[in-house]
């Protein structure tokens, strides 16, 4: 089959590699009919590179038609549409049991001390072969795949795998009171998500913050207050004054490690990439690496008492944070990978009917051939041709 294959920093290629088949007795191998590029793939491409073997396939945002099903599975059939979870539970753990599918027990990745484990996402979650392919095994298939019903273009159910999971456990984590206000920094995919997500659940007033001309556009389009943090002198201020001088009741940061304009940290993440893998693997590990603005960015603008929640991904370990403001403040941190499954049941009422109320079928901006995918990577991180959400068709 052809699979969207990691050889490098900025370095992604098509190859014909060997077809998945069942080896477990818990897998399906589905066919996959669409699978996303994710903000999450941009920091493989960049910075996580030393924890990608050579070849690795990439990709967590599969949909597809089972084509083979292991002995045990008796929960679907060959021919069923099922959109798979970026993450693989087991269902049936304490984890799982608590809704924390993120990090289930069963496929917690000891030897690493990390969460679950999830589909094309480094040595740290397992090394588990990606969705940027035409077949795609799934273990655990007891639990993880979401059956979707025929019918509506894939589009109408693709997110469920990661980016509608994802925002929605943004705004949940964000705890916001009825008719709150939240800052949302960061209008990618996942930010304008969350954007639409709370506005749904009933929130106030929602802030946008981001950099990119038509990001900010396509969020005031849906009635979101965007501000550019280029064109903005000083956001605390602007965000104070909108806000009655308190501030939000919390900030969603879905930007994560890579935020532009810290300068320190973007030095010491160009660095690791000069370094063979196993040494920059034991900096990365051991030192801060992520670029904190906008994690402090948020620490100043949420009000007293109020929120933070971290969707975006941070990889350091010795980061440096404020906290005196956190404390002071007495700010609230949730984060963490989307329990994906957690939050299918909330999700599903508001793709099934035959309104769209979060706009899925107009969300991504490029539907593309696998083949594209090289050129789509570069595109994607460099933010040209509006490339917003890109879907594949392998
Ligand atoms: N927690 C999870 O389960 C989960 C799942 C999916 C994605 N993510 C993470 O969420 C983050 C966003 O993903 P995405 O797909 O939306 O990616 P993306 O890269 O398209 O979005 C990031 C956005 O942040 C903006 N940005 C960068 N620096 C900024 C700054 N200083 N101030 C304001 N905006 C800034 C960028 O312009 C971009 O629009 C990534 O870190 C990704 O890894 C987490
Ligand atoms: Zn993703
Ligand atoms: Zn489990």
């Amino acid at each position: 089959m052809k699979a969207l294959t990691f050889h490098g920093k900025r370095d992604v290629r098509v190859e014909t590699v060997p077809d998945p088949i069942i080896e477990q007795p818990t897998d399906v191998v589905i066919k996959v009919t669409s699978t996303g590029l994710c903000g999450s793939d941009l920091h493989l491409y960049e910075v996580l590179g030393p924890f990608i073997g050579e070849g690795d396939i990439l990709g967590h945002e599969p949909m597809g038609i089972v084509e083979a099903v292991g002995n045990a599975i008796t929960e679907l059939k060959v021919g069923d549409r099922v959109v798979v979870p970026f993450n693989i539970s087991c269902g049936h753990c304490w984890m799982c049991d608590h809704g924390l599918q993120s990090q289930c027990e069963t496929t917690q990745v000891r030897d690493q001390g990390m969460g679950a484990a999830l589909f094309g996402y480094t040595k740290l979650y397992g090394e588990v072969p990606g969705g940027q392919a035409e077949f795609l095994r799934v273990p655990q298939a007891q639990y993880g795949p979401i059956k979707v019903p025929d019918g509506p273009p894939d589009d109408r159910f693709l997110f469920l795998s990661d980016v509608l999971p994802t925002a929605w456990q943004a705004v949940e984590y964000a705890q916001l009171p009825p008719e709150g206000s939240v800052v949302v920094i960061g209008l990618g995919p996942i930010g304008e998500m969350a954007t639409r997500i709370a506005q749904q659940r009933g929130a106030r007033l929602v802030i946008g913050l981001d950099l990119v001309p038509d990001r900010l556009v396509r969020a005031h389009a849906h009635g979101v207050h965007t501000l550019d943090v280029n064109d903005t002198p000083d956001i605390v201020e602007a965000v104070r004054e909108l806000t009655g001088g308190r501030g939000p009741d919390a900030v969603i940061d879905a930007v994560g490690m890579e935020a532009h304009g810290a300068t320190g940290a973007a030095i010491a993440q160009k660095l690791t990439g000069l370094l063979p893998d196993a040494v920059a693997r034991r900096l990365m590990q051991t030192a801060g690496i992520d670029r904190l603005s906008v994690l402090n960015l948020a620490i100043e603008l949420v009000r007293r008492g109020g929120t933070i929640s971290l969707s975006g991904v941070y990889g350091g370990t010795a980061d440096p944070l404020n906290m005196l403001q956190l404390f002071d403040k007495q700010v609230t941190l949730k984060m963490g990978q989307a329990n994906v499954r957690r939050w299918i049941d909330d999700l599903m009422p508001l793709l099934e009917g035959d309104g769209d109320p979060l706009g899925v079928e107009s969300f991504a901006t490029h539907h593309l051939p696998l083949t594209e995918a090289p050129a789509a990577y570069e595109t994607f991180q460099k933010k040209q041709d509006g490339a917003f959400k890109v879907v594949f068709r392998p």
